[in-house]
């Protein structure tokens, strides 16, 4: 063999190292995934929030906020990037087996590598993952993270601001809020937080005790089961030189289309429910789905994702309401109506998100 490669041309002799550099490459990198991949089974089950690849946080402490809400304090592992002050993460948990995924807004400031986060979770009645974290993540559990996600962020530059937050939409507000605080940056900043009442005004407390210490902060604590919901005129009457201010809302739609009303196009707005502009239709016709190697038919209404779950796969997702797109896939056949446009289309080989589209034939998609 040597003396073979020994009469062999130098460019071959070369080109031969080079394989055998490459394979014993190949080999070591396969070795370090094989490896990676039972550290990474092993360590979940441990229950260890380290990872080789995989962006994981720890559960170090647990705060009641209001009867229905509650304040997780995460130590994110150290392939944590650190993120932006209003921004998202998607958090993954497994109930009965399934990994299943929500998008929180970070509560805390911003962060860099290393540092700790906290993320703020109203109870929905009837829902599947609040109910879960409420009921069962204590300290010491680990959960898995997504990377920060959201251009809801803290403005940098020094203009007047008006933050509007409705229920838990005072989240990414008050990390806004945190954020300018550290910066030494609050100068000129109108907070209109509403709530139903005192008790329901998630950071309520926290807001009352900044607005105390900030001459610059003029905190509006909005109560609807007293004086109603908040209307235009009574918006423009709180806050007249609304027009000169950058404005951020954060809060159900109603209250979202309220301040784009008056502001326009200068709102800087965060949904934490589908901006749906058309309602799910009904559509009672078994369809199918092929996809790359096997047939499902699709059971019930809903979205394509709600479908594809209870057909038992687990299709990528984070938010669930067509903001992140994580769920975006090619449908190389078929029709489907996008609930966010109203548009029903039938485009071959179109980019779709799955958890707000319907279908309206049997489909081929590449998941
Ligand atoms: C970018 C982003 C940031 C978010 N930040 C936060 C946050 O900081 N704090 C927080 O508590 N939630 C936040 N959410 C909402 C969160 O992701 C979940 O939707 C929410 O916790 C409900 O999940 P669930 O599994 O308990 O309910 P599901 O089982 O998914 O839903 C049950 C029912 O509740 C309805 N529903 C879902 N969300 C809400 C809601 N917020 N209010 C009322 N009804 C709802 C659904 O339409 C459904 O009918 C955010 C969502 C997004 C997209
Ligand atoms: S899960 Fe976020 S866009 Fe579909």
């Amino acid at each position: 063999m040597l003396a073979l490669l020994a009469r062999a041309p130098r460019r071959t002799r070369a080109l031969s190292r080079f394989q055998g550099t490459g394979a014993r490459l190949a080999a070591s990198a396969w070795r370090r995934w094989f490896l990676d991949r039972h550290a990474e089974f092993w360590l979940g089950q441990l229950g260890s929030a380290w990872s080789p690849s995989e962006l994981r946080a720890r559960v170090v402490e647990v705060i009641d906020e209001t009867a229905d809400t509650r304040t997780f304090v995460l130590a994110p592992n150290r392939h944590w990037p650190g993120h932006r002050a209003g921004q998202y993460v998607a958090i993954a948990i497994e109930i009965d087996g399934v990994r299943v995924r929500r998008c929180y807004s970070i509560s805390s400031g911003a962060s860099a590598p290393g540092d700790r986060i906290a993320i703020t979770v109203k109870r929905v009645v009837g829902g599947r993952v609040s109910t879960w974290l409420h009921e069962h993540l204590t300290p010491g559990h680990v959960i898995g993270l997504g990377r920060p996600q959201g251009d809801f962020v803290a403005p940098t530059s020094a203009s007047p601001l008006l933050l509007v937050a409705g229920g838990s939409g005072i989240t990414p507000v008050i990390a806004i809020l945190r954020d300018l605080e550290n910066r030494d940056a609050v100068h000129d900043v109108v907070v209109v937080h509403s709530a139903r009442e005192d008790a329901d005004a998630i950071f309520g407390r926290d807001l009352a005790v900044m607005a105390l210490q900030h001459p610059g902060l003029r905190l509006v604590a909005h109560r609807t089961a007293t004086v109603g919901r908040l209307d235009a005129a009574t918006l423009e009457s709180l806050v007249p030189d609304l027009a000169t201010r950058e404005v951020y809302v954060c809060g159900p739609s109603g209250l979202r289309g309220l301040v784009r009303s008056i502001a326009g196009d200068r709102v800087h707005s965060e949904a934490f429910t589908a901006p749906i502009v058309c309602a799910p239709q009904p559509d009672l016709a078994v369809r199918t789905v092929q996809l790359r190697d096997r047939r499902l038919t699709l059971a019930g209404t809903g979205t394509l994702l709600e479908q594809l779950e209870r057909a038992g796969e687990q299709p990528a997702h984070g938010c669930r309401i067509g903001v992140c797109h994580t769920c975006r896939c090619t449908k190389q056949r078929g029709t489907v109506l996008d609930l966010t446009t109203g548009r029903i289309s039938s485009e071959p080989d179109e980019e779709i998100r799955l958890c707000v589209s319907i279908a309206h034939s049997d489909l081929e998609l590449a998941l």
